[in-house]
């Protein structure tokens, strides 16, 4: 990395990075692979694998025992609510895991909808993912709430469109902070001005597929919760949910007796899987490494102006290559604030036939809805193909599948 005078760096080793990436080196028949797939999950870098495995071979036992190893566990569980901290700006005892995104969200959903009556009113949006959707249509269907929806049109989300929606029996907003079908950037500090304005409602943010792309910042953003995955931020398999602390000292948590009665250990519901979490310090530390600072949170927002910087060289790449292929046509904003993620489709083709066409070339893609339902709906589309960059991918890959698609004519 390259340090400038006072300024953070926006220079990336890519070759130094893709070095560190195991799985960079993956071959299909002879040719090494392409993952454009980091929108459904990223791959991990040796600090994560080696933070994992080390952390089985240490010798670890679970929480509350006097022994050394007791101890590791919970040491593993503070670090790691420290550094996810630090990437939402955070307190460490406002962290909280659990399997993933959706758990948390239908955990917290059962829990936040005992608050609510009938006649209440929720809002969602059609660019969420239904991870973001189907928990609350759940628990709003049980308690006779009211779901007043947001759209969105050009592939944006007006924060004014929330304003004609909210009003005084509002109890939640939930709304994503990037799609994971258009790559659009919500500005949620704009749409949390207008909640607290118009309404008294909690606001409930899904960074999953902002995490990889942008910096996050619950204070800035004025968030009650938010929750990202980790696997999408080149850690492994588990979701970082954020809560106000009051919320989480307020709501019923759904747990066992036993269990402690205060703290984030109150949602987590039976024994963590530690050598996970251990996993999640190890991809912050990480992508800290990416940029410069005095603190991890500065060395993180550098690392994201870096990261950013890198994926608009990407994104830009890709786009004015893509404009030339009259057969394929992008569903998502050329311009604007969009992470490198595109959702296309191709002229005769199925979104899993080009995906199959591309996996057999060793081009890593997704298709279908990606369980972004109602974007898809909202296009009138069953199923498109995603083709998205992350910030190990070269401009020489977005060239080959620039290729390839052309290929596709
Ligand atoms: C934007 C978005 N939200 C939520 C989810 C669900 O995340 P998880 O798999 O951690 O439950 C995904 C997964 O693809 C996603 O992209």
């Amino acid at each position: 990395m390259v340090r400038g005078e006072g300024l953070p760096s926006l220079h990336m080793d890519t070759d130094h990075i893709r070095s560190q990436f195991p799985a960079l080196e993956r071959t299909h028949h002879g040719r090494q692979v392409m993952y454009f797939d980091g929108a459904a999950g990223t791959q991990a870098p040796t600090a994560v694998i080696d933070a994992i495995s080390n952390t089985l071979r240490a010798g670890i036992s679970n929480h509350g025992e006097p022994a050394a190893s007791s101890r590791f566990s919970d040491a593993i569980v503070m670090d790691a609510r420290s550094a996810v901290a630090d990437l939402y700006n955070a307190s460490p005892d406002e962290i909280v895991f659990a399997q993933n995104m959706t758990s948390h969200t239908f955990a917290l959903s059962r829990a936040l909808a005992t608050t609510w009556t009938e006649g209440d009113e929720i809002v969602l949006t059609r660019m969420d993912h239904d991870a973001n959707i189907a928990p609350w249509l759940r628990v709003a269907d049980e308690r006779g709430v009211t779901v007043r929806w947001v759209d969105f049109a050009d592939y944006r989300l007006d924060p004014d469109s929330f304003s004609a929606v909210l009003g005084p029996r509002t109890r939640l907003i939930a709304v994503t902070a990037a799609s994971n079908a258009l790559g659009t950037v919500v500005d949620i500090p704009a749409v949390a001005e207008r909640v607290r304005s118009l309404s008294p409602a909690l606001l409930f943010v899904d960074a999953v597929h902002c995490a990889p792309h942008r910096s996050i910042d619950v204070k800035a953003w004025d968030a009650d919760f938010l929750v990202a995955s980790a696997y999408k931020f080149y850690g492994p398999h588990i979701g970082a949910l954020y809560a106000r602390s009051e919320h989480l000292a307020a709501l019923p948590a759904y747990k066992v007796r036993p269990a402690p009665e205060t703290g984030p250990d109150r949602w987590e519901t039976g024994t963590q899987s530690f050598e996970t979490i251990a996993g999640v310090t190890a991809a912050i530390d990480y992508l800290a490494t990416l940029g410069d600072g005095e603190t991890r949170r500065e060395q993180l927002q550098n690392a994201y102006l870096a990261i950013g910087a890198h994926e608009q060289v990407l994104a830009d790449r890709f786009l004015a290559g893509v404009a030339e292929l009259e057969h394929v046509t992008v569903y998502g904003l050329t311009e604007g604030d969009r992470t490198s993620t595109f959702s296309i489709a191709v002229d005769g083709l199925t979104d899993e036939q080009v995906a199959v066409a591309l996996a057999d070339q060793g081009i890593f893609v997704s298709h279908g809805t990606y369980y972004a339902v109602e974007v898809l709906k909202s296009l009138g589309q069953t199923g498109l193909t995603r083709i998205g960059f992350v910030h190990y991918n070269t401009t020489d890959e977005v060239d080959a599948v620039l290729s390839a698609l052309d290929a596709l004519a």
